[in-house]
């Protein structure tokens, strides 16, 4: 018996030095021209799907057939994604299947995933193969946007796919301009409709809008959307890009329909605030005439829009300018009926502000 456990104890020392000294030698190849093993190639997978499904079962999905989810997402997988997955206008490159693990062809392979799995698989990405984590963690929200239309993808031709993202943008009836995806592929107000989750810009405050490209772009607001599309932009490009935005008339657009008790309790939270809770009145600081530019205008944002930034706000993860720590206070104590009744007053409140 003694002299067994001498081996295994030898064989326990030995092992990771044999080990170690083979990774230290360079035979160990790292090329990624000559592939896997088949065997290889099936164990890593079965390893990434064991370890997806596992983390999805805590995961739950919210509804996701709304059909307001699937542009913003549609718009940043051109820019985020189908540089490795191809998509229904564009094949994936040779120098992309090259890579190993080769990024698949996500039409053939949503499928096979659930909802909560997918989610894990895009918030996450997966370690050693080049697929990237959502460079935001704490949105979820637009993980799930994601979700939505990767379940669209499937069934999407070219044409679907370039009217989801905007990617020819919206030309006048029928016009086709063969841009990439720019800021009107997704703000253009002929796109939004007022189930949209992308804001408005137009007839937006000058000073919150550069705040807020600002703050994207050094980090300081969220969004994996958002911090994509400004990532590549030179700082001085933004000044231009708020003034264009801030410049243009908002067209009069119909809130979607609320019942009006709704608005109503909305109203009196705007205008009086909730002293018991602590809350402000929202219209001590927005849309105040001679009021601070850098408090937005609210009034006419889409209620799904301003629901999402309140509950963002709600739970501190917001971020924003120099000055959104004034907001994460007022909306701090708000509660779980207060988010619906809020947006759905200042969506309805079409002409508000200086
Ligand atoms: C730099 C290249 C790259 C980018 C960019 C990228 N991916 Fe991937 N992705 C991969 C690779 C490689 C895999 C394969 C992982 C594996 O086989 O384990 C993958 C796997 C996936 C899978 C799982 C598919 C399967 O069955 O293996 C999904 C879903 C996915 N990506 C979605 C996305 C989405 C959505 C985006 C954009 C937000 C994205 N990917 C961006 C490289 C990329
Ligand atoms: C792929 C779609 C997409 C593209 C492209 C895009 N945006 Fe956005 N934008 C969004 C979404 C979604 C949000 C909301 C993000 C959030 O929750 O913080 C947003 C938010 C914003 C905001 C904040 C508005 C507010 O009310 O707080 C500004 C400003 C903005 N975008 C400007 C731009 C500019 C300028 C460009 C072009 C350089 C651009 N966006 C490109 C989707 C997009
Ligand atoms: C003390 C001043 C103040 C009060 C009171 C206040 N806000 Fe704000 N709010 C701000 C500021 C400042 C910002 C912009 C933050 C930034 O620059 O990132 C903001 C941003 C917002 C936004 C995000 C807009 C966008 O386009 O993303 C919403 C929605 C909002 N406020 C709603 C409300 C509501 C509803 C109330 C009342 C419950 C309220 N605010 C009360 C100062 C205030």
């Amino acid at each position: 018996m003694t002299i067994r456990w001498k081996y295994l104890a030898i064989l326990v020392i030995v092992a990771p030095l044999l080990g170690f000294g083979f990774a230290w030698s360079g035979l160990m190849s790292v090329r990624a021209s000559t592939g896997h093993w088949a065997a290889t190639d099936w164990f890593l997978h079965w390893v990434m799907g064991n370890s997806v499904r596992t983390a999805a079962l805590s995961v739950d999905a919210p509804p996701l057939d709304n059909p307001a989810l699937v542009p913003p997402a549609a718009g940043h997988f051109e820019t985020g994604c189908a540089i490795c997955h191809g998509s229904p206008s564009q094949a994936r490159s040779a120098a992309v299947l090259a890579m190993l693990p080769p990024p698949p062809d996500l039409k053939t392979v949503v499928p096979t995933w659930s909802d909560a799995q997918l989610f894990e698989i895009v918030k996450h990405g997966v370690r050693f193969t080049g697929m990237p984590a959502w460079p935001a963690q704490m949105r979820d929200d637009e993980v799930w946007d994601m979700v939505a239309f990767l379940r669209k993808l499937p069934d999407m031709d070219s044409d679907a796919y370039l009217r989801a993202s905007g990617l020819h943008g919206i030309g006048k009836a029928g016009e086709v301009s063969p841009l990439p995806i720019t800021c009107e592929s997704c703000h253009s107000e002929r796109r939004l409709e007022a189930a949209s989750v992308i804001p408005r810009l137009a007839g937006q405050s000058e000073a919150y809008l550069l705040n807020s490209l600002r703050a994207y772009a050094h980090g300081e607001r969220a969004s994996g959307i958002m911090q994509v599309a400004v990532g590549t932009l030179p700082e001085e490009s933004l000044p231009e890009l708020a003034a264009y935005y801030a410049k243009q008339a908002r067209p009069q657009r119909p809130a979607l329909p609320a019942d009006a008790q709704l608005t109503e309790k909305g109203r009196e939270i705007a205008e009086k605030g909730r002293a018991a809770d602590k809350i402000p009145a929202c219209l001590s600081c927005h849309e105040k005439p001679g009021g601070n530019p850098a408090y937005p205008r609210i009034s006419g944002q889409s209620a799904p829009y301003l629901e999402r930034q309140l509950r963002l706000f709600h739970a501190g993860v917001r971020g924003g300018s120099s000055f959104s720590h004034l907001m994460t206070e007022a909306a701090k104590n708000l509660k779980e009926d207060d988010f619906a009744v809020l947006a759905a007053f200042f969506a309805s409140r079409e002409n508000g502000g200086p």
